[in-house]
């Protein structure tokens, strides 16, 4: 379909100049000879650019524009002013129009613009569709569950949002912190502005500071450049201070003075740099302890702590696991290719039961892989991970199958054998697979326990 321009303007011989300049360019072309029939055919029809003529009698170009810009604010609008009037052009582009050409026009200079027009507002269309995406990805609606904790959560979550407020998320690992984080940023004001994330226990002790800070050159040896720190790349935006837990105390003191003075030097410099930046902040250790153990200023804690958000475990939500359940699959189904529809209702018990210490990261690895290996469209028991499966294995001595076959002895060890494998399977569920606590609990050593996890097949694979 070709892209339309509405051409306003009351000249006639000019009106149709253009016209026919513009159709020679492939445009769909429509008239209008004053403002307000401009503006009634603009009501009813939808058009990519806009070329209007400032000096109208009647209503005048800036009135046309102002009406324009107030139905779709969006609208690609070039002035078109007598030679000369540049004051008047740049009036008109503060009120939103997008460029100027003046009368007599110049074909290649019309065209160009033109051209740039569309340009502009193909780039701004994407911009648009990417940045929708992006926000519904990172909506409330990705943060799954609907069990009293978490939405007690998503409750404190929204009531957050819009505020200032500096956050602590605390929880287990794979809980979704940075989920919530992210769901806080781009559901607030500051959602086009940068979310700048910084993993405070990946980077070296020597290095955060010029991380989060920035440098000027020269500030130590390897500084051959400035470098603008996280805090103001974060300007307008959020900042996301994980693992807060893991940063050194000297460096708690310097964030401490960025969130009650909103300001900081960059390493190498006195010069101070504020910032206008909401803070997040998450651990999943305990803070209270590391204050009461000298590892972490009191001060800071404090300061931090303005609200907290606590994630459940998973273990402690089980009741959201078919509802992740469901989320998952579609994720990967989409991802992957696949068309799985259910779970085998033993392989769901088994989800149920078992303890996630990973949490949600870990309920995602588990389906992503068994949505691989399934080769129908669903999920069995054997599609989850051994550790997995061996959790309901009852310990059942089976007299009824005696094989009479064979020698007693031989019986005997085949149903001794099955016994000790069960009993181990027990054992390493009961500890999370700890090689080191099965020794303990059983009271055998790691080496023993390992050959005998050897001669059960309860191995993995790549130990084998
Ligand atoms: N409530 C949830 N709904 C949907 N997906 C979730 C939820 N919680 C976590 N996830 C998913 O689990 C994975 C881990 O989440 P995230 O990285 O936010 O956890 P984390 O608490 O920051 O973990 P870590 O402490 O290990 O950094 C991500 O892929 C995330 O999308
Ligand atoms: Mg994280």
């Amino acid at each position: 379909m070709a892209s339309r321009i509405l051409v306003v303007d009351d000249d006639q011989s000019f009106r149709f100049l253009l016209e026919e300049a513009l159709k020679k360019e492939g445009y769909e072309v429509k008239l209008a000879s004053n403002g307000e029939e401009a503006l009634s055919i603009y009501a009813k029809e939808h058009f990519d650019v806009i070329t209007l003529d400032i000096k109208m009698p009647g209503m005048d170009g800036f009135e046309v524009l102002s009406r324009m810009k107030q139905i779709n604010p969006e609208q690609l609008v070039v002035i078109i002013t007598a030679y000369g009037a540049q004051k008047i052009a740049v009036e008109a582009i503060k009120k939103g129009a997008f460029d100027y050409f003046t009368k007599p026009f110049d074909v290649d200079e019309l065209r160009m613009i033109i051209r740039r027009a569309f340009e502009c507002n193909r780039l701004y269309q994407e911009n648009k569709a990417l940045r929708k995406k992006l926000d519904q990805q990172m909506g409330y609606k990705e943060i799954i569950g609907n069990s009293g904790k978490m939405l007690e959560v998503l409750e404190i979550i929204k009531k957050v949002t819009d505020t200032d407020i500096t956050v602590l998320i605390q929880g287990e690992s794979g809980t979704g912190k940075e989920l919530a984080a992210r769901a806080i940023h781009y559901n607030s004001s500051r959602k086009d502005h940068p979310f700048v994330k910084i993993n405070c226990a990946a980077i070296p002790e020597g290095v955060l500071e010029s991380e989060l800070f920035g440098h000027e050159k020269g500030a130590f040896t390897d500084a051959s450049l400035q470098k603008i720190g996280r805090f103001e790349a974060a300007d307008k935006g959020t900042i996301f201070l994980d693992e807060i837990g893991d940063m050194s105390l000297s460096t708690q003191a310097k964030v401490l003075r960025v969130i009650q003075e909103r300001e900081f030097e960059r390493v190498g410099s006195n010069k101070p740099i504020s910032v206008n930046v909401r803070i997040i902040a998450a651990t999943n250790k305990d803070l209270i302890r590391c204050v009461k153990d000298g590892e972490f200023r009191e001060d800071l804690y404090y300061r931090i702590n303005v609200v907290s958000i606590q994630l459940p475990a998973l273990r402690q939500r089980r009741e959201d696991i078919p509802l992740l359940f469901e989320y998952f699959m579609n994720k990967f189904n989409h991802q992957l290719h696949k068309t799985i529809k259910h779970i085998a209702l033993e392989a769901m018990e088994l989800l149920m039961k078992y303890k996630w210490p990973g949490n949600v990261r870990e309920l995602e690895n588990v389906l992503q892989r068994a949505i691989v290996l399934s080769e129908k469209d669903i999920i069995n028991k054997a599609d989850l991970p051994f550790y997995i499966q061996c959790l309901d294995t009852d310990i059942k001595v089976d007299t009824e199958a005696v094989d009479f076959t064979k020698p007693l002895l031989d019986t005997v060890k085949e149903v001794i054998d099955n016994v000790e494998k069960q009993i181990i399977l027990k054992a390493l569920n009961r500890t999370n697979w700890s090689r080191t606590e099965t020794a303990q609990l059983l009271k055998i050593s790691r080496k023993s326990l390992f050959n005998k996890m050897k001669q059960y097949g309860l191995l993995k694979e790549e130990e084998e």
